[in-house]
Parts: structure tokens; sequence; C-alpha cells
């Protein structure tokens, strides 16, 4: 069990107190610094309003990027983060630059503390800046779900040494989302995997095979996969040297009874782009020159089978270029699937940059149980990793919030 931000706020434990909070607002931006999204500020928000409410002066630092440390640029900053928050949360939103070795504050005042990424030695959690860290504030907060799986001093070193240790609101729900969907799911379990490599996805894929009742896989992933039962996949994205990964994988998955539908049907061109001419294919009648960019009309509708008979269901990647209309019908009937089996009482939780911009563009965010804001942070969770960022906590919790080191 971890301390959480509400705990002490409940027991009264943050009034006059400086509060620290490690917030992940690693939010994109386009060329002229301007913010395309901003969830990952929304998201922030209800640790900063609950310390404020409780009567703490409030610190919240985050990355932005991963800056050289010691040599500032400008697109570091995370001066476009504070005008959004102020805009947000309908106060001024001071930025303080050279923080780490003071910051004046009082309570019910906010500072957001430049970008955290650019002290030398917190890539490397090093001990004397998380020490200097500590010596901030009384109560550390870590809310940054999304770099939970990063070793730094903003998100595991100062746990170590602050005077309170606890998790944030976001960063215990997005636990609690995670542990339903995953440690103690209503089965049938499915996942669903997409994505360009099985490089990046190995350990991932492995875990999942382990756990799950059902494996979807899309995109590059699914090529090699359909290499691995022998169709030929023309010019498609995919990793033959990985084959025999997937077959390790199909054994895993049949062992247990579980399976892993591969694609029926698929959409090709001979180009991946928006101009592209489709075409639809049987998954065995891939010609020498086209790639797979989608999968097709009959394997949507056994997915959507495989799916809608899922009590829970975890889901990272798309299914083909659903940038493009031509190659995004698979990843819509997905997500519509999705939705509909959440509907019916299924437990759904997305997670990953690709995976959320698909629920926006088919519109069906309001019926996913759960969004993560995590990235790395979420796969690592369900590759079956410790999250450095919460074992430092979960620590801290076991020795009775004693300092450790
Ligand atoms: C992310 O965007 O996934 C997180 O903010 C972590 O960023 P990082 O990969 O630069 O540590």
């Amino acid at each position: 069990m971890i301390l959480t931000l509400d705990e002490l706020s409940r027991r009264g434990a943050l009034r006059g107190k400086r509060v620290f909070i490690r917030s992940d607002l690693n939010v994109p931006c386009d060329d002229a610094g301007a913010i395309t999204d901003d969830t990952r500020i929304r998201a922030s928000l209800p640790a900063i309003r609950m310390a404020l409410d409780a009567g703490a002066a409030v610190m919240v630092t985050s990355h932005l990027g991963r800056p050289v440390e010691g040599e500032p640029k400008p697109r570091d900053s995370l001066a476009p983060v504070a005008a959004r928050m102020a805009q947000l949360l309908g106060r001024a939103v001071p930025l303080a630059r050279d923080w780490v070795d003071g910051v004046t504050i009082f309570p019910g005042e906010l500072k957001l503390l430049e970008n955290c990424r650019i002290n030398r030695g917190e890539r490397q959690d090093s001990e004397e800046l998380s020490r200097r860290l500590a010596s901030l504030c009384d109560v550390y907060v870590n809310d940054a779900f999304g770099t939970a799986h990063r070793a730094e001093a903003t998100t595991h070193g100062i746990a170590r040494f602050a005077a309170l240790a606890c998790a944030g609101p976001l960063l215990a729900a997005e636990l609690e989302a995670l542990g339903r969907a995953f440690e103690h799911p209503k089965r049938p379990l499915v996942a669903i995997i997409g994505g360009a490599k099985v490089s990046t996805k190995l350990g991932l894929l492995g875990n999942l095979a382990r756990k799950v009742d059902r494996l979807i896989v899309g995109g590059g992933i699914a090529n090699t996969f359909l290499l691995a039962e022998g169709f030929r996949v023309g010019k498609s994205l995919a990793e033959p040297d990985l084959v025999h990964e997937c077959t390790k994988v199909l054994r895993t998955l049949a062992d247990k009874g579980a399976t892993l539908p591969l694609p029926l049907d698929v959409v090709t061109a001979t180009e991946a782009s928006a101009k592209a001419f489709a075409t639809l294919r049987r998954a065995d009648d891939v010609r020498p020159d086209e790639m797979i960019l989608d999968v097709g009309p009959a394997t949507s509708r056994a997915l959507e089978h495989v799916i809608d008979e899922g009590a829970t269901i975890i889901w990272n990647g798309p299914l083909g270029m659903y940038e493009f209309d031509a190659f995004a019908q698979g990843t819509h009937q997905l997500a519509l699937a999705v939705a509909s089996a959440t509907a019916r009482g299924a437990y759904s939780i997305a997670g990953g940059g690709e995976t959320l911009a698909a629920i926006e563009k088919f519109g069906v965010a309001p019926s996913i149980s759960y969004m993560s804001t995590g990235g790395g942070a979420f796969l690592e969770f369900l590759e079956g990793r410790p999250l450095p960022a919460v074992a430092v906590l979960q620590e801290r919790a076991r020795a009775g919030q004693s300092k450790i080191g």
C-alpha cells in the first residue's frame, strides 16, 4: 500500500507544508512551441488543487522533452505549460528558474519549477541532487505516471529522502486501473497490441501471452505473426528474424488454450501514403509488390466477436495506418467494438499516444473505461517490469515512511 496525497489531505497533514509535486507535463508542442494536446496538463490539476485546497505551498515540476543537462534552450522551457495551466486554473502560475538551491513560497501559493531535466544529475538519479530536492519540501508527491518507468532524481531519488513521500491522485488512479485490468482482471482478458515492430514489444508480448485469454495483434507486429504462420506478406513491414519469437508466443498461448486471431483479409497498397490505391485481399493472397496497411472487413467482424466476449480489454496500438482514410477501417471498427463491449459491462483500458489519438479520432473516448496518460510506463507495467517511481513509494510505505538511504 502506498501513502496517497488524498490521505494526507484528509488527515489535515498538508496545512502550511511545502509540497513538491512531480507531474508529467511532457506535452506535445508544434514547431512554434505551441501545445498541441493539453491532456497531461489537465490530468495534473486534481493533485495541484488538492494540495492548494489543503493549505499547502505548492511547487510543481516536470520534464519537457530530453534536454541536455546544464544547457537549457528556449524550446526546453515549461513557459507554455505555465501559461496553459494558468488558463485552466484561472490563477497566475509563476515559473521559477534556477530553483534547485531554494524556492521562496508561502502557503496558498503555486509555482511551476522549470524543466527538471535541465538540472545536472536528474537523469542519473544523482543522490546529491535528490537530497537537495528533498530539502525543498515537507511532502513529495509523485503524480507522474507517464514517467514512472524512469529512475531519475525527481521521480525516484527525491522519494528516498523527502520527509514524506506519497502518490498523487493521477498516479493512484493509473495504478488502480492497471491493477484492475491486469493483476486481477475479470476474464476473458483480451489484449490488443498494435505497432510497427515485434522487436520493441518482445517482452510485452511474452508477458501478455502468459496472462491473457485472447491476444489481438496489429500493424507490423501482425505481419511478423503472419510470416510465422507461413503467409507471404510482400513488402509489408515485418521482422523475419523474429519469426521464432512469434512462434514462441503462439506456443505459450496454445499451451494454455488461449488464442491469437490472425487477419483473414487485409487491405494492401503498393505505397504507404494518403493517395495510395487500396486493395482488399485474402490474407494468403498478398502480392510481392504490396504492403499490408490495414485489416479487412472479415477480420474486423471476427475481432468484434472476440472483443465482444471479453470482460476486460487492454488496448495499445492501432491495427493499420489509421491516419489515412483508406486504411482506417480496421482501427475504426476496433474502436467501436471496444466501446460497445464497454457499454455492455466490460472494463476497458487504453494507453499510448497513437491509441489515444485513434480513440479521439473515432469519437469513442467517453466509452472507454480508463485512458492512461502513460506511453512507455503503460507498456512497461504490462511487460511486468517494476516501475521505479512506484517501487520507491512502496518501499517508503513498508518502511513506515522512514527515509531510505
Ligand atoms: C512520455 O512522454 O512517455 C513520458 O513523458 C516519458 O518521457 P521520456 O521517454 O523522455 O522519459
